[in-house]
């Protein structure tokens, strides 16, 4: 059979996020060689749909398309209208969605990444795979490019919202933005109230949107959870933190071994000016892509009993038996919850106890408050549907400068 349609499905849905899995994704894209090694699909190409080719000087109509991949045809795209909806295709709704968007396209060419991307995806999650051809509004020159996000991000939101109405929920839809389509997955995000459940922006662009306000582009509250790798934050990458968590990949030198923390020397090296850097900057994570399966995360969280008018700093450390990782977690300024990826070398349920030290930020002119109380908690990433963090049952008290250790009753399974 050359083409497989099938009714859509209106059952409830079955979230599972692989964290680890999006790490090997990306693995496979840094290193092209390994990607051609996913999927080949030997099907009949004349019921497959492509990307459009737009030229620079042609029409002014957006004409966004949606392409369906799975893993019945990773390399056949099905266009699914958005007008008459999903009604007859393969889009099955009991999965979890991708949804990859592109950026700027001087030429109007489709992105030559694409096919690596969706085949990496679909050669490692059994999800639905949603590329959007934007390729009209996207080309020209890049400040038209960036004129025309809102109303493509109108036109994402209204299909999302399609599927949504199909049984699909919010939390198992993820977008994968590139450069522009980082930020308008952001607007997107924006448009669902935050509520769907993973924005990855790959090399979010810098261009316009540096000095933007969150509003205008991607941010953390843009969905439950937003992280950007940043791998060109020296050219037209963004080089502030726009996620929970931002990866600032160093792509030159190859680190056997696992995640390091990195100095701020490196981070110069990497092309991050430390000193131009907002004040919620949290981490540094660098991700060797030879190796980036070694580690554990965990996301982390410290909910205020009180908002503070200052950023709150609390660094928060897991131990084992044989190890000890860090983190910290930024509080910004008048707001309760701050989020972190703790990169670990044991499992959760290997963590014997987790230390939490409250760092206070005394000004010339006034010190800081003596201590802090909140709420800690933890979940392994990958999260599931239920998105259920542990806390520990307590409000904690943290006094500044000290390091308070408590139990992390997390049992191995
Ligand atoms: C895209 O932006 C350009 C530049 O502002 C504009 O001329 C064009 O009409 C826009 N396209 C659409 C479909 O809005
Ligand atoms: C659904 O798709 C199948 C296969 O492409 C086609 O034969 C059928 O007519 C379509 N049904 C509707 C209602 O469009
Ligand atoms: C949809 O996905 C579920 C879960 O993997 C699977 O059990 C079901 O057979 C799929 N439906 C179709 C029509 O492929
Ligand atoms: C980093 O940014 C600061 C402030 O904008 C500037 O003074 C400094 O020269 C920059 N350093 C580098 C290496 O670009
Ligand atoms: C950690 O040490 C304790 C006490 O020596 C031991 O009982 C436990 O099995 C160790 N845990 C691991 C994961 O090695
Ligand atoms: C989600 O995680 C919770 C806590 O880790 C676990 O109890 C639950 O079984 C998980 N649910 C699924 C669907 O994996």
């Amino acid at each position: 059979m050359p083409y497989m349609a099938s009714e859509c499905q209106r059952k409830g849905k079955m979230v599972e996020d692989q964290k680890r899995k999006l790490l090997m994704v990306l693995a496979l894209l840094l290193l092209p060689s390994s990607a051609q090694s996913g999927n080949t699909d030997r099907r009949t190409e004349h019921h497959c749909m492509d990307f459009q080719r737009a030229s620079f000087l042609g029409g002014r109509k957006l004409k966004v398309q949606f392409l369906l991949f799975t893993s019945l045809s990773p390399s056949c795209g099905e266009l699914i209208s958005a007008d008459d909806g999903i009604k007859n295709c393969s889009f099955n709704s009991s999965l979890e969605t991708k949804i990859i968007i592109h950026g700027f396209r001087a030429l109007g060419t489709k992105p030559s990444w694409i096919e690596g991307l969706v085949q990496a995806i679909l050669h490692t999650w059994q999800v639905n795979v949603i590329a959007v051809d934007w390729v009209y509004g996207s080309t020209g020159a890049y400040p038209s490019a960036v004129e025309n996000v809102t109303q493509l991000a109108l036109a994402i939101s209204q299909f999302i919202s399609k599927l949504l109405a199909l049984g699909v929920s919010e939390t198992s839809i993820h977008i994968i933005g590139v450069s522009l389509g980082a930020h308008v997955g952001g607007l997107v995000g924006h448009f669902h109230g935050g509520r769907l459940g993973w924005i990855t922006a790959l090399d979010p662009a810098g261009p316009k949107y540096t000095r933007a306000s969150p509003e205008e582009r991607l941010d953390p509250g843009d969905a439950l959870f937003v992280e950007a790798i940043h791998t060109d934050a020296d050219n037209f990458g963004i080089r502030i933190p726009v996620g929970h968590i931002d990866y600032f990949v160093n792509g030159g030198k190859d680190q056997p071994g696992c995640p390091r923390f990195i100095s701020a020397g490196l981070l110069e090296q990497a092309g991050v000016n430390m000193s131009r850097l907002p004040q919620e900057v949290k981490v540094f994570l660098m991700t060797s892509p030879s190796a980036p399966f070694c580690v554990y995360h965990s996301l982390v969280e410290f909910q205020l009993q009180k908002k503070r008018n200052r950023v709150t700093s609390i660094e928060i450390s897991f131990s084992s038996n044989s190890t000890k990782d860090t983190a910290k977690i930024t509080i910004p300024k008048d707001q309760e919850t701050g989020k972190r990826l703790l990169a670990h070398r044991v499992p959760l349920c290997q963590i014997n106890s987790v230390t939490l030290k409250y760092i206070p930020k005394n000004l010339f002119w006034s010190k800081d408050e003596p201590s802090i109380v909140g709420k800690f908690c933890v979940a392994p990433l990958p999260l599931n549907s239920s998105r259920t963090m542990s806390c520990l049952p307590w409000s904690l008290t943290l006094p500044s400068k000290t390091d308070i250790s408590y139990e992390l009753p997390t049992a191995c399974a």
